[in-house]
């Protein structure tokens, strides 16, 4: 397991004992799949010893999810209009299993695990979010993949008549929002589908019913509400990178030493935090998940291949 311990510390000492007290509150179609979770493998890589769990109603109520618009309230306002069930998922391109899976066929009989991660949204705020994750490479291989999948492709559920940003005049976004991944990306340990955060089922927000999280890269890869999965030999364009490809490029790893055009990535805010000044702290290379994910890039200028 390449999840290092080095810098772990066991999330009830970060947790708020008040936080966990709904731990087992589990609702909704995914309480089979995640009701052993509290029981279940906890991984804290990368953690350091000053982060705290970001309370629960930030993570929940601060969201970037443009399909319900582009305010940080929007999504909490907006997304409890998405119907999440029936969710059908279609898997296509170079792998043996392809075609309409229902959710639950594809969740079926796999095990969330608690992952407490740090998030970094490429805007330079930050979070630490306890998820309760399936490690995608065990999503993933179920399809088969053949030899030639060197990638893997994403896309967000389009549906318009319950996603008012998809319909606005002043997006620009060619929707489905659609991310993507390296196959040796999506394989390592840390990746994983988040069907749920604080011990609860996934809230439409956040991306319900299920959504990617890989914690060194910056915020906007972690694609929420999949409804698409396709293996490539190609890279795929992601809709940032699509929107501004000076500014946003595939691999979008974590990284202080490359700012953004328009800002310095060399610190972040980490929220709860109001003023730009508050709470910062120096932003880590891969969001402090060097020793695990480096080598993947290993041979690469990380500030053309950003
Ligand atoms: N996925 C979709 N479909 N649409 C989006 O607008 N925003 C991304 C990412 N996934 C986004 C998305 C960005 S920019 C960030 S920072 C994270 O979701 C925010 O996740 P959170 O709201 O759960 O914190």
């Amino acid at each position: 397991m390449l999840i290092k311990k080095s810098t772990r510390i066991s999330s009830t000492e970060i947790t708020p004992e008040s936080v966990y007290r709904s731990r087992r509150d589990f609702i909704g179609k995914s309480a089979a799949l995640i009701a052993g979770a509290g029981l279940l493998g906890r991984a804290n890589a990368g953690l350091q010893p000053d982060d705290e769990l970001t309370p629960e109603e930030i993570v929940t109520q601060y969201n970037n999810f443009y399909e319900f618009g582009t305010d940080k309230g929007d999504p909490v306002k907006h997304a409890g209009a998405l119907t999440t069930d029936p969710w059908t998922v279609t898997v296509s391109g170079a792998a043996n299993k392809t075609g309409e899976f229902a959710y639950e066929e594809v969740v079926k009989g796999l095990v969330a695990e608690e992952r407490v991660y740090r998030f970094r949204c490429v805007e330079a705020w930050s979070m630490v979010v306890p998820w309760l994750g399936i490690p995608l490479v065990d999503i993933l291989k179920q399809f088969e993949p053949t030899g030639s999948a060197k990638y893997v492709e994403f896309k967000t559920l389009y549906r318009p008549e319950e996603m008012p940003g998809q319909n606005s005049f002043f997006s620009s976004i060619d929707w489905p929002y659609t991310e993507g991944l390296r196959l040796d990306e999506a394989y390592h340990p840390l990746t994983i589908m988040a069907v749920g955060l604080y011990g609860k089922t996934l809230p439409n927000q956040n991306g319900a019913p299920w959504r990617l999280v890989v914690p060194w890269k910056y915020g906007f890869k972690s694609i929420k509400s999949i409804v698409s999965i396709r293996f490539t030999e190609q890279e795929p364009l992601n809709t940032w990178q699509q929107l501004q490809p000076s500014e946003y490029g595939f691999y979008a790893n974590v990284n202080p030493a490359v700012a953004h055009p328009r800002w310095s990535q060399a610190s972040e805010r980490r929220l709860p935090s109001s003023l730009f000044n508050q709470n910062r702290r120096p932003t880590l290379p891969f969001n402090g998940y060097a020793d695990e994910v480096a080598s993947l890039y290993a041979g690469m200028d990380l500030s053309k291949f950003y």
